[in-house]
């Protein structure tokens, strides 16, 4: 190969190389691309942390450099190690420097922690976010009992408004993360953390579980959907009513397999016979993105795979594999769940 043609080579692998790092900071769950004022106040801290650390790797490696370039002399010639010079040396790079690096972190990061509320009664929406093992119950709050309502795995928020989500857990130790929009922070059983979420543009934020669970962990994710708030009001208003019935025969047909066959007894459909509390209530089903907490798309075609298969898409999901359908009944009960706007 030519002089000329290995530094083009060479320098395409740069460019590869920088992009697929650059592409690492601008990804969906990139904490660096901030989406509201706690998340700026995170990519701040995280731009500063990863400068200083830059810095701090240069200036290791230049000292390894100097020393493997040095005349190495004879064994003689060198000091012994408990010489004062030598001891000077220790108890400045093994202890002072260390010291003054991580002081200067701590006060970053406690900086940055007066930015991020989380006890604050000064919020315009209460929702509270329960884990499970591997989906999120996510409760919207009202004074008025009768304005309350529950969806799973897709929190919408208005656009600008602050968002104060309560986590809790009934299993295990979960963690909430939406790199674009906070810090994470874990649910805990028998305990409750507090957290105040603010997107300040509309957009669909990802986020995903942050604390291992168990063995669908990296399975377990959510949308958050920031919409103006004349859009979250109509969102919220729908959510509200209970399901939709319809006359249509293949869509009753569906309801009444939902009702009287498994699904009832684990899923709530809201208006309907339907009241199981240990799985994701249904009732707006169709209006969601995912199915299976994030994942896969809510289309016809992987919901029936969902319904037939669960264990071989997510193995050891709490739904089982229900293969006892036959086609008419799996269209039917597909089409009502597709139905539930
Ligand atoms: Cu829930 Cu990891």
């Amino acid at each position: 190969m030519s002089g000329r043609a290995r530094s083009l080579t060479g320098s395409a692998g740069t460019a590869l190389l920088a992009s697929a790092a650059f592409a690492a900071c601008g990804g969906p769950y990139s904490t660096f691309r901030p989406g509201g004022p706690e998340a700026a106040a995170v990519a701040t801290i995280s731009w500063w942390i990863s400068g200083f650390m830059v810095l701090v790797t240069l200036i290791m490696a230049g000292l390894v450099l100097v020393g493997a370039l040095r005349r190495r002399g004879t064994l003689a010639e060198h000091l012994p190690v408990d010489a004062p010079d030598d001891k000077r040396w220790i108890i400045f790079g093994g202890i002072g420097v260390p010291v003054l690096v991580l002081t200067i972190l701590f006060l970053l990061t406690v900086g940055t922690l007066r930015h991020i509320p989380s006890a604050t009664d000064d919020v315009d929406l209460d929702v509270e976010v329960i884990g499970h093992q591997w989906w999120w119950d996510i409760r919207y709050l009202d004074p008025d009992h009768e304005r309350r309502f529950t969806t799973a795995n897709e929190l919408h928020i208005p656009v600008g408004a602050k968002v104060r989500v309560t986590l809790k857990s009934v299993d295990v130790i979960h963690s909430f993360w939406v790199p674009r929009l906070h810090g994470k922070l874990d649910l805990i059983p028998n305990h409750t953390n507090r957290l105040v979420l603010q997107a300040g543009e509309p957009g669909v934020y990802r986020g995903e579980c942050a604390e291992y669970c168990g063995t669908q962990h990296a399975n377990m994710r959510f949308l958050v959907i920031a919409e103006p708030p004349e859009q979250f009001a109509a969102w919220v208003n729908r959510q509200q009513q209970p399901a939709h019935t319809s006359t249509s025969p293949q869509l009753v047909r569906g309801r009444q397999a939902f009702e009287e066959y498994a699904c009832g007894l684990c899923h709530t459909i809201r208006g309907t016979r339907a009241r199981g509390q240990v799985a994701p209530d249904l009732t707006h089903f169709g209006s969601r993105q995912t199915i299976a907490a994030g994942t896969l798309p809510n289309t016809r075609a992987r919901l029936q795979a969902w319904i037939v298969n669960a264990q071989s898409l997510k193995p050891g999901t709490r739904m089982p594999s229900l293969s006892t359908f036959d086609s008419e009944t799996l269209n039917a009960i597909t089409a009502y769940l597709a139905s539930l706007q």
